[in-house]
């Protein structure tokens, strides 16, 4: 791929642990070929990806450094706190976000990706869907006929959404959870895995089991927010 000079295009990713490879794994198979892909994070040392799909640079505030006019961002964060996170970091340079979507996902028409957005492998988006900035809709996710993903929302993997349901910006739904139709998840919120929510939630709580109903306390995930990609 080339910029509209005909230089190639360098792809920054923003993470390197294994979200990040999936995601630029994903990437490598959109745009075919062996696309140049340089990691930037703040917790994983420099030097080649087992993975062999490039190598860490170093931590974020080495990306100004490669920010000219034919590099692209790619987010390689799934937990939406630290999307908005690094998002805000990174926005002084301008430089524009990549939508990555795999080869393998199923997009309807009448859908709309935001920019820095992900799709993975064997996701399925239907038809009349609006996913906002820096979403993630993971592997084997389903997001049904007229589903609103505002901005920085992620769907774990298997996660599914039934037709008309809403999910406010910065909601986490874990691994298989479920969500009704037409019901919304308030902003922030956060679904556990395997939950099932059969009717809306208000933002900016925790929510387990079937029916999803809020946890007294949040322990593991609240410290998860604030470190881990
Ligand atoms: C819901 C979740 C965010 C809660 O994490 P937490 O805030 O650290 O909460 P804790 O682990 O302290 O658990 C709090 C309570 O909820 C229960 N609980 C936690 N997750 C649950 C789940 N998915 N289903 C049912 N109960 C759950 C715990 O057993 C505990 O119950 P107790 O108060 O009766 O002891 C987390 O367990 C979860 O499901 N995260 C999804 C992660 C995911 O899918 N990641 C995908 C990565 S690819």
């Amino acid at each position: 791929m080339t910029d509209l000079a005909g230089a190639p295009m360098t792809h920054l990713v923003i993470g390197a642990a294994g979200h990040a490879q999936e995601v630029a794994w994903s990437l490598r198979a959109m745009l075919g070929g062996d696309p140049e892909l340089l990691f930037f994070d703040d917790r994983v040392a420099p030097g080649p990806l087992a993975s062999g799909l490039g190598s860490i640079v170093g931590p974020l505030d080495r990306v100004a450094a490669y920010a000219r006019t034919n590099a692209r961002l790619v987010l390689g964060i799934a937990l939406p706190r630290l999307k908005a996170s690094v998002v805000a970091q990174l926005a002084p340079l301008g430089l524009p976000w990549a939508t990555v979507v795999h080869p393998t996902a199923t997009i309807g028409p009448n859908v709309e990706l935001g920019d820095g957005s992900y799709v993975a492998a064997g996701a399925i988006v239907t038809v009349n869907v609006r996913a906002g900035r820096f979403t993630t809709i993971n592997m084997h996710c389903q997001a049904a006929h007229d589903a609103v993903l505002a901005d920085l929302v992620t769907l774990h993997p298997g996660a599914r959404l039934a037709g008309g349901v809403m999910v406010g910006e910065g909601a986490e739904l874990g691994t298989a959870a479920v969500v009704l139709p037409g019901a919304t998840i308030g902003p922030w919120a956060v679904l556990g895995a395997g939950a099932i929510a059969l009717r809306s939630l208000p933002g900016g709580r925790t929510y387990v089991g079937v029916p999803a109903r809020p946890v007294r306390h949040r322990g593991r995930a609240m410290r998860l927010d604030q470190g881990a990609a």
